[in-house]
């Protein structure tokens, strides 16, 4: 049986993890964050060329294997931020040759998306919600389809780049989900729904204006920011699940970890008698296990790049979902 190794580097997060016949064996991370401002991606790629060789003796640690076992080495092609996607690459080549072993260059989205199997979920319309993503994805005759999308910003970078007008560093969300835990008082906002898509960034002004205007509580805000965007959500996520007559919602991305937004996606299952599936917190935030889980399910229908070939593989900072080949499905 073989071990996939899988390494992320989208954005802030460095991960190597090991996956072992649909068995997450290792998911090591480490991400960067800041205390004020928002991502710097040179900073980020620094970060991640500095911290690799530890995260991966670690991964393999964990998944108590050796080096030599590694079969197949998988890595996030993209979508994300080209300094930090070529820092990954770079490492996976450099492991590819050393170990003389091939290459699978993985989707990010999709990745998050197919580790939803392991919560049982089988044919599931994905509601995708991170920092730079904010898509809702399903399986179509034969790719993977966005079905709706924020027509600006990811939900994420939304909720972060308002937790900075607040004054708090990267990322804002955990934060603003505690103070939102603590009001009930409504303040009307925008709300930004274009059929199957959202619109964050009008929605944005509108809270820094409030923020400004010194008038309102910020736990006030952050409550009515969350009650109003989550809903955008959940319903254009019930929408594409109408529309494609799929039963399964499955939640990705960092900004699933926020349990209002969970609990506003259970009612919606529930009253529409759809299944609801959750990856468990480090399956949901970006990890590198779910790439060395697809990795591993792509090597096996045959998709693999030999270590003598690896000029013919770069990164793919703005792959779209719906440009893949899906041939392993
Ligand atoms: P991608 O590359 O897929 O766009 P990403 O690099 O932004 O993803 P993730 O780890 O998937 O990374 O998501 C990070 C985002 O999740 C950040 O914007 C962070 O604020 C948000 N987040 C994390 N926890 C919560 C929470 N409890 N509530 C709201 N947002 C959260
Ligand atoms: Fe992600």
């Amino acid at each position: 049986m073989l071990s996939v190794l899988g390494i992320e580097s989208t954005a802030h997060t460095f991960g190597v993890g090991v996956v072992k016949n649909g068995k997450v064996l290792a998911n090591i991370k480490r991400t960067y964050t800041t205390n004020k401002g928002g991502i710097i991606p040179l900073d980020a790629a620094k970060f991640h060329q500095k911290n690799k060789y530890e995260i991966y003796f670690e991964a393999l640690n964990a998944a108590k294997i050796q080096e030599s076992e590694v079969e197949v080495i998988s890595f996030s092609q993209g979508p994300g931020l080209s300094p930090c996607l070529l820092e990954g690459m770079k490492f996976a080549k450099e492991l590819s040759k050393k170990l003389k072993k091939p290459l699978v260059p993985v989707n990010h989205c999709i990745a998050h998306l197919e580790i939803g199997e392991l919560t049982g979920a089988k044919d599931p319309v994905m509601l995708y919600t991170s920092g730079a993503n904010t898509q809702i994805i399903a399986y179509a005759s034969g790719k993977y389809r966005v079905f709706g999308e924020t027509l600006d910003i990811g939900v994420g970078n939304f909720i972060d780049t308002f937790a900075r007008y607040a004054g708090i560093g990267f990322p804002g969300g955990p934060v603003i989900q505690k103070l939102a835990e603590k009001s009930r008082d409504y303040i009307e906002i925008p709300y930004k729904v274009k059929g199957m898509d959202i619109a964050l960034s009008g929605i944005l002004t509108n809270l820094k204006q409030k923020l400004e205007s010194e008038k309102f509580r910020l736990a006030d805000l952050a409550y009515s920011m969350q009650e109003t965007v989550f809903a955008m959500l959940v319903e254009t996520a019930e929408r594409a699940l109408a529309h494609t007559g799929k039963k399964e919602l499955l939640l990705g991305g960092g900004v699933a970890c926020n349990s209002r937004l969970q609990e506003m996606c259970k009612i919606m299952c529930k009253e529409r008698g759809a299944k609801y599936f959750c990856p468990e917190n480090s399956l949901l935030v970006d990890n590198a296990a779910m790439i060395a889980f697809l990795g591993e399910i792509m090597f096996k229908s045959g998709i693999k790049i030999p270590h003598r070939d690896l000029d013919k593989i770069d990164i793919k900072p703005r792959q779209r979902t719906d440009e893949v080949d899906v041939s392993w499905k």
